[in-house]
């Protein structure tokens, strides 16, 4: 021991004084009848209750009887080097209840809990250098009034478990033979105790995991909420769209057609804007029918995703094969509102995706049902996906936040012969109902 820790030693020892233990009183040996008696008696009382508080209080009521005790604690070790102390009678700040988990470095026993010593007794616990060491965690043995002591590990298998400690207030108190007692009383109760433990910790980790998948699910729920709003807000000004800025310039197209007379080149200036007026309105038309998606109100899904086909037909330049199958017979539309909008918006980016990239000469859209699941596929026969398109926070990014909101599953597979790309999306028919239940 250091002079400081000698000092604090002195200290603290001067002031536990104040509570002067009896000296010269020995614990009553029982006899061999006794002591089976007691075991039986401790072996009945810690089976029934699974509460861990109530079978520490049960054990060390009739631990009594066998070994008398003022504090008794049990210590649990975790295998990261840390360790949870119960306590029965009196409660310290070695508790649980104030310090969940402590490291087994710090413990005053730790040289039973490491497997360093088979066993400690003590006559007097504030002057064994055994509890004092540089970090050590001792106060409480001073606070609680803590004399002899005998420490004993616990054992299941043979495996190092932890250990039970049985304390006195009087100095000289125990003896080798109750260290045997001490002992069995321990063997008895470790592998209960050990069982109880894991079945606490299988209980903490089931209720932990119980609160994530419902902090997941709300999370989840309050973010398909949102796209519903933003899909909402997306409808809304695809109306007012639709109702005004292309009213606007279609009632413009018609006055300008109206127009007649001037020189040639202004007929000709003007015949120009006419089309390039005609192309914009053509424009504004496909914009607003990819925010406004009334198609698929009206018609559902597979004629949406045919109308959009269309649509993209119209504004490709080389010739192009495009398709919808739907082997459902339009179980697509069974599907919860917000569910069937993404699925359509994903549809949509695919396809346009490999308009776009993949300068391909046919697109086939497929729409399936396997079990409880729905599942489109959109497959063309340009260029093919590669690996690193697929880290792509783009398009592909907002196909895959999409997905993960209705629990959706997406697979972008390069396709070799014939050449090509598949993205095949899988919705639960169930998805989205849990929003609903949320409302
Ligand atoms: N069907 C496809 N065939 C070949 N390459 C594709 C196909 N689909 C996507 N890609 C590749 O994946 C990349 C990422 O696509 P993504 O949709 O994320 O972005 P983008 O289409 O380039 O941009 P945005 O979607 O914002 O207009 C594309 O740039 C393209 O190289
Ligand atoms: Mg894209």
């Amino acid at each position: 021991m250091t002079e400081t820790q000698e000092a604090t030693l002195k200290e603290k020892q001067d002031y536990g004084q104040l509570i002067a233990p009896e000296e010269g009183v020995y614990a009553v040996m029982p006899n061999a009848a006794e002591a089976l008696d007691c075991y039986l008696s401790i072996a009945r009382a810690i089976a029934g209750p699974t509460d861990y508080e109530l079978v520490l209080e049960n054990f060390a009521n009739r631990l009594r009887a066998l070994i008398a005790h003022d504090h008794l604690d049990i210590v649990l070790l975790h295998p990261t080097g840390t360790q949870i102390c119960y306590e029965a009678r009196m409660h310290t700040s070695w508790s649980h209840t104030q310090n969940p988990a402590t490291p087994t470095e710090e413990s005053p026993i730790r040289d039973v809990l490491r497997g360093d010593l088979p066993y400690i007794l003590t006559d007097d616990a504030w002057t064994d250098p055994r509890f004092h060491f540089e970090g050590a965690d001792s106060e409480p043995l001073f606070q609680a009034n803590l004399h002899s002591r005998i420490v004993v590990p616990l054992r299941v298998q043979g495996e190092l478990i932890g250990s039970l400690a049985i304390s006195s207030h009087k100095k000289s108190f125990y003896n080798e033979e109750l260290v045997v007692l001490a002992q069995g009383a321990a063997d008895l109760v470790s592998a209960y105790l050990f069982a109880l433990e894991r079945g606490k910790e299988a209980k903490d980790s089931a209720i932990a995991e119980i609160e994530a998948t419902g902090r997941e699910r709300s999370l989840r729920i309050g973010a398909l909420q949102l796209t519903e709003g933003m899909e909402r807000e997306r409808q809304r000004l695809g109306m007012d769209l639709h109702d005004q800025t292309l009213a606007d310039l279609a009632r413009i197209r018609r006055r300008m057609s109206g127009i007649e007379g001037g020189s040639p080149e202004a007929s000709k200036e003007l015949a120009d804007i006419q089309e390039e007026l005609d192309h914009c309105l053509e424009d504004v038309r496909g914009i607003v029918e990819d925010m406004k998606p009334g198609v698929l109100q009206m018609f559902g899904f597979s004629e949406a995703v045919d109308a959009h086909l269309q649509r993209c037909l119209r504004n490709t330049r080389r010739p192009m094969n495009m398709h919808v199958q739907d082997l459902t017979d339009g179980k697509m539309d069974h599907l919860q509102d917000t569910v069937r909008t993404a699925m359509y918006r994903i549809v949509q980016e695919a396809v346009n995706n490999a308009l776009k990239h993949a300068n391909c000469s046919r697109i086939n859209v497929r729409i399936a049902q396997q079990g409880g699941n729905m599942s489109v596929t959109i497959e063309d026969d340009g260029t093919g996906i590669q690996d690193m398109d697929l880290h792509s926070l783009s398009g592909i990014g907002n196909i895959k936040t999409r997905a993960d909101l209705i629990s959706a599953s997406v697979l972008f597979d390069r396709l070799n012969a014939p050449k090509g790309t598949r993205v095949l999306i899988t919705v639960p028919m169930s998805s989205g109902t849990e929003v609903r239940d949320a409302d």
